[in-house]
């Protein structure tokens, strides 16, 4: 049979897929519902308005369809032998059919079957594992600041009254209804998941008037029974609520979009956890979120989101260089490491950080000299770049425990940090500087060591930078 691509091509002389990206999956998508019930044609017309076409074109389209049913009934069988192994592919499709009046609790499976790559990406991403069911980090703290996740009822603070925040943003749905039993609904432990994003309508703000802040869902409006997206092209997905995507641009095309959710974030004592909103607004930033975290790749926007997760992601955030001078016996070396982002580096959750190693070689590749011998959060706390809060006693607290701000050595919005080493010249062939990421602080990582799975726990280095002296 010929593809429907080339069909539509032949019949109006128009290349239906320049049109949009995305008409593959849609295509795999319509032949398959085509299959079904091949007969009911009316469930496409839809769809095709979704194209950006002018009446004239919609109107060919349609005729095109209808010739290509009779085509397609003529080669039923011959298409069903083939379509098993595409239905393999796609994920949940008989959910597809079903009707949702409210949207609320509509799980990322009922996008699958169209939105496949879409779906694969987020599937994957931090966003998908964001409940205390999932992520390990998370669902450590939420278990001691909260309670369990299994569980309906559950309240925080210190009359034990209080909604757990956590849930405006870590599992939204469930906040929508005010539930804490995450695993009772599919909605509530897929996290921030397409509806969590794809129903907002309006960005109010995390400042509150009175002072205070709208954390997640609060600081957000949504929409119970429309769709949301950045083209607003869109007039399939009748079956969730009443069908269509709104345009909504001014949301979807900017920081506002994340903002909700990752503006800032304080604990129960006014602490600063995470800000990454705010360092951009301090630096005076106008980049969005998303020309950074969700690039057009393939014609769509990228659903992983990476972060702190990705070494990969945070490499790119870093410029590090090395020059050596040698004066007598002495080499003077300077390490530059540069943000070259618009929040800090590292950003986010407060416990994320990283640190510079430098190390000289002779021409053997032995080592003659090291910036550290343990870790410079104890012999070189300048290569030490890290969030620090504590207790009324200045020590170090975690999170839901501190009461102040201790320190701040991470790098601000595109500043260089230089550092300085003075190192005994004799032998000295080759100096590195390296440097690492970690998700955690090390007296976390030693805290949690037996509870948290390794590739959490091991630093990852995301810079490296040689000089060869002469
Ligand atoms: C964290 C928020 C967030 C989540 C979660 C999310 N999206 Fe998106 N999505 C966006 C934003 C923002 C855009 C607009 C990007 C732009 O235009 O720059 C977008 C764009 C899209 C588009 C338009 C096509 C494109 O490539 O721009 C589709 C389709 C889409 N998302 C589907 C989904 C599906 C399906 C899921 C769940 C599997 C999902 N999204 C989860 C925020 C999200
Ligand atoms: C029956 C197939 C189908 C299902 C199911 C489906 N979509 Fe779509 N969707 C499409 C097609 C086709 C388009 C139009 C092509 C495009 O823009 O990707 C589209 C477009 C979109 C867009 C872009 C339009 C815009 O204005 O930004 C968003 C966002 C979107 N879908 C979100 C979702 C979400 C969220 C779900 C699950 C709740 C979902 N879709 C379920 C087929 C589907
Ligand atoms: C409904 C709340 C919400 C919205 C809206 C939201 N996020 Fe998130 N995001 C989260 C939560 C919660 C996490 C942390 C999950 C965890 O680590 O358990 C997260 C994590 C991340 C991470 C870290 C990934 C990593 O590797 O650690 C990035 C990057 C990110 N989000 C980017 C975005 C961008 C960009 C947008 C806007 C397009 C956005 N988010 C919108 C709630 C949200
Ligand atoms: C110029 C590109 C760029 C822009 C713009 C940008 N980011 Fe990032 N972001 C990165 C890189 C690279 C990293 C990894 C390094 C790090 O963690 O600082 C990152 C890390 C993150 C993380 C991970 C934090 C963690 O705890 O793991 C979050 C969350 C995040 N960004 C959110 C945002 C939000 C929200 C915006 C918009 C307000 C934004 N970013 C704008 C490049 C960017
Ligand atoms: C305003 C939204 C918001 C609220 C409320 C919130 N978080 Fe988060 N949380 C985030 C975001 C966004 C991230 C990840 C990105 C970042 O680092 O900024 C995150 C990350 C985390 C992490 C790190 C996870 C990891 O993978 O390392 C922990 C732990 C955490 N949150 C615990 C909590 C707990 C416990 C609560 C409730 C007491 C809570 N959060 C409330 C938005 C929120």
């Amino acid at each position: 049979m010929q593809s429907f691509n080339s069909l539509v091509k032949t019949l109006i002389g128009l290349d239906y897929s320049d049109a949009h990206p995305r008409i593959l999956s849609a295509n795999k998508y319509v032949n398959i519902r085509k299959n079904k019930k091949y007969s009911n044609f009316a469930k496409l017309l839809p769809r095709l308005g979704g194209f950006k076409m002018g009446m004239i074109k919609y109107l060919l389209i349609v005729s095109a369809v209808s010739l290509l049913a009779l085509q397609a009934q003529a080669n039923t069988q011959s298409f069903m032998n083939s379509t098993e192994s595409v239905v393999d592919n796609i994920i949940d499709f008989s959910n597809n059919n079903e009707s949702h009046p409210s949207i609320d609790n509509v799980s990322a499976r009922e996008c699958s079957g169209c939105h496949g790559q879409i779906y694969k990406q987020w599937e994957g991403s931090i966003h998908a594992q964001s409940t205390a069911l999932k992520d390990p980090i998370h669902g450590l703290f939420y278990n001691m600041v909260v309670g369990n996740p299994r569980v309906e009822g559950v309240r925080m603070g210190k009359k034990k009254n209080k909604y757990p925040v956590c849930l405006q943003c870590h599992s939204p749905a469930a906040a929508k209804e005010g539930k804490t039993q995450l695993n009772a609904k599919k909605s509530f432990s897929e996290g921030v998941n397409c509806i969590a994003c794809h129903a907002l309508t309006e960005f109010k703000g995390t400042k509150k008037k009175g002072g205070g802040l709208n954390l997640g869902m609060k600081a957000y409006k949504y929409s119970s029974n429309q769709l949301q997206g950045s083209k607003g092209t869109s007039l399939l997905h009748q079956e969730f609520g009443k069908g269509g995507v709104a345009n909504n641009p001014d949301l979807f095309r900017t920081s506002k979009a994340c903002l909700g959710c990752h503006d800032q974030r304080n604990n129960s004592k006014k602490v600063p956890l995470c800000q990454t909103g705010g360092e951009i607004m301090t630096a005076g930033g106008s980049t969005t979120c998303q020309s950074c975290h969700m690039p057009v790749i393939d014609g769509i926007s990228n659903h992983t989101m990476v972060g702190g997760h990705s070494a990969k992601m945070v490499g790119k955030g870093l410029a590090m260089t090395i020059s050596a001078t040698k004066i007598s016996s002495v080499l003077q070396v300077k390490v530059n490491a540069t943000n070259l982002l618009p929040h800090n580096f590292p950003t986010g959750t407060p416990f994320r950080n990283f640190f510079i190693t430098v190390t000289a070689l002779d021409s053997s590749g032995s080592v003659l000299w090291q910036s550290s011998k343990t870790h410079p959060i104890k012999d070189d706390k300048k290569a030490m770049f890290m969030y620090i809060i504590g207790g009324d006693d200045n020590k170090p607290a975690p999170p839901p425990k501190a009461t102040k701000v201790l320190g701040d050595t991470r790098l601000k919005p595109n500043e260089t940090r230089v550092l300085n080493y003075e190192i005994p010249a004799d032998g000295v062939v080759i100096v590195v500087a390296k440097a690492y990421y970690d998700l955690l602080l090390p007296p976390l990582k030693d805290k949690f060591y037996s509870k948290l799975p390794r590739r959490l726990l091991e630093s990852k280095e995301i810079a490296k930078a040689i000089v060869v002296v002469k």
